[in-house]
């Protein structure tokens, strides 16, 4: 399965969207993705305001970045566009850090005004950093996003709709390559064992042996399970 990696772009130490990014993270470690989170804030400040691209925490940083296939990038909405330490981050990495990857952008905000920020604001960067897929993303209003007693995030019922859809989106365009990958292998195999049977089979008996390989290559190629 892929490596995904889950960056919160938030500067608050009690962020909404890290909380929101970490729920999400448990339901993509359900379907068998392995989850490398990061948040932003936790970098420290004055290598990222410096630049400062050999520091360990950015070289680190740019390490998750590649060594995953995909990227969940959340951000609060701040002055009608993602944050500022977002954009610091994503300042001291590679101009193509995000090449060859499918990227889920989600933002949360206080206001539905600025709903289309992902699509005017940060879609832009992350295509300019090379994603290979920017699928559909997902704002979500603060007030959707709560505590419950437990500590738990309790998220409202229409954006918990909106989020499992995009998120599945998500996973299955991320899957989907490995899918096909596993088909062709499984195919190739099968081929190959098609011809060693047809090569192994006794000379008199040549219509059996190509009957058996072809009953073998039609048979129907077990899909792994998704709900
Ligand atoms: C400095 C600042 C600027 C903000 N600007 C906006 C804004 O322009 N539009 C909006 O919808 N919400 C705005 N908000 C609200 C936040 O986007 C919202 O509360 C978000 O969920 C905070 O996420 P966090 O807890 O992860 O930091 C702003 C909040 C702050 C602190």
């Amino acid at each position: 399965m892929a490596t995904v990696l889950s960056l919160s772009g938030s500067p608050s130490p009690t962020s909404r969207t890290a909380r929101l990014l970490r729920h999400l993270d448990a339901r993509l470690a359900e379907r068998g993705h392995t989850v490398l989170p990061l948040d932003a804030r936790d970098l420290p400040a004055e290598a990222l305001l410096g630049a400062d691209f050999g520091h360990p925490a950015i070289v680190g940083a740019r390490e998750l970045f590649e060594r995953a296939d995909a990227v969940v990038v959340g951000t609060p909405v701040y002055k009608a566009a993602y944050s500022g330490l977002l954009k610091a981050l994503l300042d001291v990495l590679p101009q193509h850090a995000l090449a060859g990857k499918t990227v889920l952008p989600l933002a949360t905000g206080g206001s539905t005004s600025h709903v289309l920020a992902i699509d005017y604001a940060l879609r832009p960067v992350l295509s300019s950093m090379g994603a290979a897929h920017i699928v559909q993303g997902w704002f979500v209003l603060d007030r959707d996003l709560a505590a419950g007693p437990d500590g738990s995030l309790v998220i409202g019922e229409e954006a918990a709709q909106g989020l499992a859809q995009v998120l599945d989106q998500f996973a299955t365009a991320v899957e989907a390559p490995r899918v096909r990958a596993a088909e062709v292998a499984t195919g190739r195999r099968r081929a190959r064992t098609v011809r060693e049977a047809a090569r192994e089979a006794p000379r008199d008996t040549p219509r059996e042996a190509s009957r058996e390989a072809l009953r073998e290559a039609t048979a129907p190629v077990p899909r792994p399970f998704r709900p």
